[in-house]
């Protein structure tokens, strides 16, 4: 399956705008941050990061911040995500959206939505949210008409 790519200048925009944010991540558990950026279809870069909790379950993912972030400004869709994290052995663990994170990302991007990845030295893998969530539920499900009684 090809690999979703992005014009250079938004590519960037989003990679400065997720490193900077997972430079802020509150990970004092796990050790791990993450920082995520989201292009809306305003053209605009929404950035969050994970925020743990003592209550481990109450933690919030970045990805889910940086939706957060894009709904306050008022933006309706995703158009494209980045992910960083730190990877693993090598470089080779790049951080892809949890499954949570996927379907929270499922209600505001189509299956065409690039969901790229990078850790703070390097570029990774890019992938499509249908490669990542196959055959999902949607809104357009919930948009059928009820049927009659
Ligand atoms: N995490 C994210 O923020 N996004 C992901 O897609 C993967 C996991 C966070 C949750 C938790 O704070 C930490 O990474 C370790 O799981």
């Amino acid at each position: 399956m090809p690999t979703p790519t992005l014009p250079e200048p938004q590519q960037q925009a989003l990679l400065q705008a997720a490193r900077h944010a997972q430079r802020r991540a509150y990970a004092p558990y796990s050790h791990y941050q993450v920082g995520a950026a989201v292009l809306d279809e305003q053209g605009r870069i929404h950035a969050g990061c994970n925020v743990e909790n003592a209550a481990y379950p109450e933690g919030l993912c970045a990805e889910a911040a940086a939706l957060a972030a894009m709904v306050l400004a008022g933006g309706t869709q995703a158009l494209a995500v980045l992910v960083v994290g730190n990877g693993g052995k090598n470089n080779s663990a790049w951080t892809t959206p949890c499954g949570g994170c996927r379907q929270k990302l499922r209600e505001f991007g189509g299956p065409d939505l690039p969901i790229l990845t990078a850790n703070p030295d390097h570029t990774g893998p890019g992938f499509t949210l249908a490669q990542l969530l196959p055959e999902s539920f949607g809104p357009d499900h919930l948009d059928a008409p009820a049927p009659r009684p």
